[in-house]
């Protein structure tokens, strides 16, 4: 199998894929930020890195144009966004239908967007948490893969209640991608089902 993943930054969900030796025979790491601190960690793992910068494209659909032309180079079974901060066009998203999954730092359908920490502080929630999905349109509404939930403590800050959401995306991202690679998603109308592991 063959898996792409798309960074913007730190990549710490990058590194934790990495590392979490995965079925997959070749792994691609493609990042629109020259910056990414994630690319040094890809690099030193001796993964194939790319960098398109999404500056240099005078459109989201020219950017998300070369992205698709260097992903499908890949050949990729799965693509997994992993803090990629760029929102992909509606043909981009149809285009990998069913292998585009996504990381985001809340308990989907809540906070979806930006800023889920802080929300999730505001609004006084007591359980908090991350989501791994499948891609679909509509942002951060697709089916659900596997969630992990977190107490929002009364002395929490944004950054001591991510940290602990963190840990958990570290957990839930390898297991979602293996699910994956394994073949042991069942998606129904809209939900997922995980088949039993064949020995
Ligand atoms: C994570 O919290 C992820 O859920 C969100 O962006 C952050 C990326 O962190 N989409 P990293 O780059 O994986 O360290």
């Amino acid at each position: 199998k063959s898996l792409v993943i798309l960074i913007s930054g730190r990549g710490s969900n990058m590194q934790m894929l990495l590392d979490a030796k995965l079925p997959a025979k070749a792994i691609t790491v493609i990042s629109n930020n020259p910056a990414a601190t994630g690319l040094e960690i890809a690099r030193s793992r001796h993964i194939e890195t790319h960098v398109l910068d999404h500056r240099a494209y005078p459109s989201r659909e020219l950017f998300d144009a070369a992205l698709a032309e260097k992903i499908d180079a890949c050949q990729p079974d799965l693509i997994a966004l992993a803090g990629f901060m760029r929102i992909l066009s509606n043909s981009f998203v149809s285009r990998y239908q069913n292998r585009l999954i996504n990381i985001h730092p809340s308990l989907l359908p809540a906070f979806s967007g930006l800023n889920t920490h802080a929300r999730a502080i505001n609004e006084g929630v007591k359980i908090h948490g991350c989501t791994v999905h499948f891609v679909t349109p509509q942002l951060d509404h697709g089916p659900i893969i596997i969630q992990a939930a977190v107490p929002v403590l009364p002395e929490d800050t944004t950054e001591t209640l991510a940290a602990r959401v963190l840990q958990q995306e570290h957990l839930i991202y390898p297991q979602a991608v293996r699910w994956f690679l394994e073949d042991r998603l069942m998606l129904t109308s809209n939900s997922i089902k995980i088949r039993e592991a064949t020995t």
